[in-house]
């Protein structure tokens, strides 16, 4: 009988049905962008309460597609760490709640183990370990030494924003909408990545960190210099709109493509995988794929679809039950950067 997945770490309310060759019985998703559009970035106690509105609807439409009766599910899979703290808490909550009701087992899954492991579903039946796995998210930007789906040793990451709450920043301030990153790498298309001379922080640095921020400043003196400023009424031509995104974007990506790279040499190994939602990044992937066949390692990225936040990648959560590692009913919620997993 298949696995129930649910995931509610930031802002999409989702859940799958899924069995245990990996095949999609059923799946919802319920976004909440334009809930935070406004505000050019995720309102926590916002994202909360509508995972409240949204979970029960949800995880009905997914079961309702796979047409099981969920008394006789294998168990259900839920992402309690890490992520906003509210967000999570939701679909815990509803998981340990329905695990009790239709007794069945309940089992947690990591939400990063989870974005990799899109990666081992979409190149299934070849393994993708031993290998580097790169998250790189809204929340996360991280390296990781894959040994198996559930083995992963933390290598380095970013020391402060994430790549993705990057590109999110910069579109708030050339006011491009929410979430930033599609907005952003569609500009960037038509853009000059060589007009800005962005800083690429940490990447002759002997280690598999990451650095942001400066970045996000250095594009906020590009477009509008020092001091106090009114975003709303900046002037920027499309053009230069266009190189600032094009050029921040190819920073982005040298840093990405160069630290992962470096990782995949140094560990012995011959694979990597990059997971999250800057995944979905046509130019990254472009430019990992280019990566790979220049040094001879094979690249496994998931469909854009399975990049950013979804209910299918909790199919990790088969790994766990034949492991035998289920979860207590006393589950708690782990937000906050949880690096060291
Ligand atoms: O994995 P995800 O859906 O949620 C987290 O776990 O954070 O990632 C969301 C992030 C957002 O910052 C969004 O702007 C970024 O992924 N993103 C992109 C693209 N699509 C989504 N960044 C760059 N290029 C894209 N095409
Ligand atoms: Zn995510």
């Amino acid at each position: 009988m298949p696995l129930l997945t649910i995931e509610t770490s930031c802002d999409e309310t989702a859940a799958a049905v899924i069995d245990r060759s990996g095949k999609v019985l059923g799946q919802a998703l319920a976004t909440q962008e334009t809930l935070h559009q406004r505000f050019t970035g995720v309102v926590p106690e916002i994202a909360s309460r509508a995972h409240v509105e949204r979970i029960l609807p949800v995880i009905d439409a997914a079961l309702t597609e796979a047409a099981v009766d969920p008394r006789r599910l294998t168990a259900i899979a839920v992402a309690h760490t890490p992520g906003l703290a509210g967000s999570l808490l939701v679909g815990v909550v509803a998981a340990k709640t329905l695990a009790v009701a239709w007794q069945v087992p309940l089992v947690a899954i990591n939400h990063l183990h989870a974005h990799l492991y899109a990666c081992q579903l979409s190149a299934a039946p070849r393994s993708v370990y031993p290998g580097i796995g790169l998250v790189v998210s809204g929340g996360h930007t991280s390296l990781y030494h894959c040994s198996g789906p559930l083995d992963l040793k933390y290598l380095g990451g970013t020391i402060d924003d994430a790549a993705g709450e990057a590109f999110d920043k910069v579109a708030a301030m050339l006011r491009l909408g929410f979430p930033g990153g599609p907005a952003v790498s569609r500009l960037a298309a038509t853009g000059d990545p060589t007009a800005f001379a962005f800083p690429r922080a940490m990447i002759h640095d002997a280690n598999f960190d990451f650095s942001f921020s400066g970045l996000k400043t250095a594009v906020r003196y590009a477009i509008a210099g020092p001091g106090k400023v009114d975003f709303d009424s900046l002037q920027i031509s499309p053009t230069t709109k266009a190189d600032v995104c094009a050029s921040f974007e190819a920073a982005v990506i040298d840093c990405l493509v160069s630290k992962s790279t470096r990782a995949v040499r140094s560990h012995g190994v011959d694979q990597l995988c990059v997971g999250g939602g800057v995944a979905a990044n046509p130019r990254l992937r472009e430019r990992l794929a280019e990566a790979a066949a220049e040094q001879r390692f094979t690249l496994t990225i998931a469909p854009p679809e399975l990049c950013t936040d979804n209910a299918v990648m909790g199919a990790i959560g088969w790994e766990k039950i034949a492991r035998g590692e289920f979860a207590a009913l006393d589950l708690d919620v782990q937000p906050g950067l949880q690096r060291g997993f």
